[in-house]
């Protein structure tokens, strides 16, 4: 009897042993500005997240918990969240994270505590750089890719002196320095810059008149959220359009607020890795689920948020299920998105995808986006990065 119980329980053994793993339970935080001036670039991120579980998620056999937290716009209270959800709730992997700021703030308490952090939205470049980690991954964009091949793209187009402005903090100066290092080595001339005070700067007046005196052929700017919206209707107001065509980096008009600028964003040109006039499948489908979702246009915003829900997903069908599997998964990532095909570069845990280059046109039923150039996939260098 004794023996027979035995052997039985040795052959169970023997079968759990290989038995695959049972659906697992995956706690994740989210980490995101559910107030202040990038509160709706946050919830955009939000929807898309969820909608992408909803899309995909029966595709694994883990159930996903979210814990939504509230960063603001200030690393001090990201990071006290981080702290929150790595220590009390115990996640086993986290998402999120709009502002460069913010992520500065929390990238040692990520790599310290080794809970993945999927990137959904800060662009610092260092994030991917210098100080990497193979606990975080990007599914957004780093500041210089998203603006690096705007310096020949704008070069080729015949443009050689252009004058620059972004808001003072470290997104807006990678943004810029990406820019601007592109376009002299392409042959252009920067005949200007200015940062403006970050959140403080209501009038663009004065710096729009430098600008105006310059000598440049263009003006090529970063903005995000209020600012962007002050940033175009002022330009416009200035009467600069037509004599001084206003480039930038593509958050400029966003398809989530262009519409707050109305015509005055007309003509805009500027480059992005993601519009919601892509034409793929992918995206229309994307498109359609968001929209009747949410009752908005999907922006770029949205589609980070889908595309890390996305990857965690593609990692747990691996049979991911902690924290030390889920970020060694998540850095082989690769699948086609609504903004094309992407993958995740082992070099750096960056992103590597195409950019676009769009037009703000008038539609049938207000703004959008005419592609009028698609540029190679944007690989970053490796800027210091050793994942370990
Ligand atoms: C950033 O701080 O990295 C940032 C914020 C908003 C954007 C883009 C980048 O739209």
């Amino acid at each position: 009897m004794k023996t027979t119980l035995k052997t039985a329980l040795a052959g169970l053994a023997t079968c759990l042993a290989f038995t695959p793993a049972l659906a697992e339970d995956i706690k994740v935080g989210l980490l995101l500005p559910y107030s202040g001036v990038y509160a709706s670039l946050g919830q955009d991120i939000d929807d898309g997240f969820a909608l992408a579980l909803e899309t995909y998620g029966a595709e694994t056999g883990a159930t996903f918990d979210l814990i939504r937290e509230d960063t603001e716009v200030s690393p001090p209270v990201g990071l006290a969240k981080t702290r929150k959800l790595v220590l009390q709730d115990k996640v086993d992997v986290m998402a999120g994270i709009v502002s460069s700021g913010v992520l500065g703030a929390v990238r040692d308490m990520v790599h310290g505590s080794k809970v993945p952090l999927i990137v959904a939205n800060a662009g610092n470049d260092e994030a991917t750089g210098e100080s990497c980690s193979p606990y975080v991954v990007r599914l957004s964009f780093s500041n210089g890719q998203v603006n690096r091949p705007m310096g020949q793209w704008m070069f080729d187009q015949g443009i050689t002196k252009v004058y620059t402005l972004a808001p003072d903090y470290a997104a807006g100066h990678q943004m810029i320095d990406a820019f601007a290092e592109a376009f002299t080595a392409a042959g252009g001339e920067i005949v200007g810059q200015e940062y403006t005070p970050f959140r403080k700067t209501q009038d663009f007046g004065p710096y729009l008149t430098k600008a105006q005196a310059s000598g440049a052929e263009a003006v090529f700017v970063f903005y995000a959220g209020g600012e962007a919206i002050s940033f175009v209707k002022q330009y416009d107001s200035f009467g600069l359009k037509t004599d001084l065509p206003l480039y930038g980096s593509g958050f400029l008009t966003s398809s989530l607020y262009v519409n707050a600028q109305g015509p005055a964003a007309e003509g805009v040109i500027t480059a992005l890795h993601y519009v919601p006039t892509i034409d793929s499948v992918e995206n229309k489908d994307f498109v359609a689920a968001f929209t009747e979702k949410t009752g908005r246009i999907p922006s770029e915003y949205a589609v980070h948020g889908y595309d890390s829900a996305r990857a965690l997903i593609e990692a747990t069908k691996t049979g991911a299920s902690d924290r030390e599997t889920i970020a060694a998964a998540l850095g082989k990532v690769s699948f086609t998105g609504p903004r094309g095909p992407l993958s995740i570069d082992p070099a750096t845990n960056n992103l590597i995808q195409l950019i676009y280059v769009y037009e703000t046109v008038a539609g049938e039923t207000g703004l959008t986006q005419k592609v009028l150039a698609t540029l190679p996939a944007q690989q970053d260098p490796v800027n210091g990065c050793v994942l370990k």
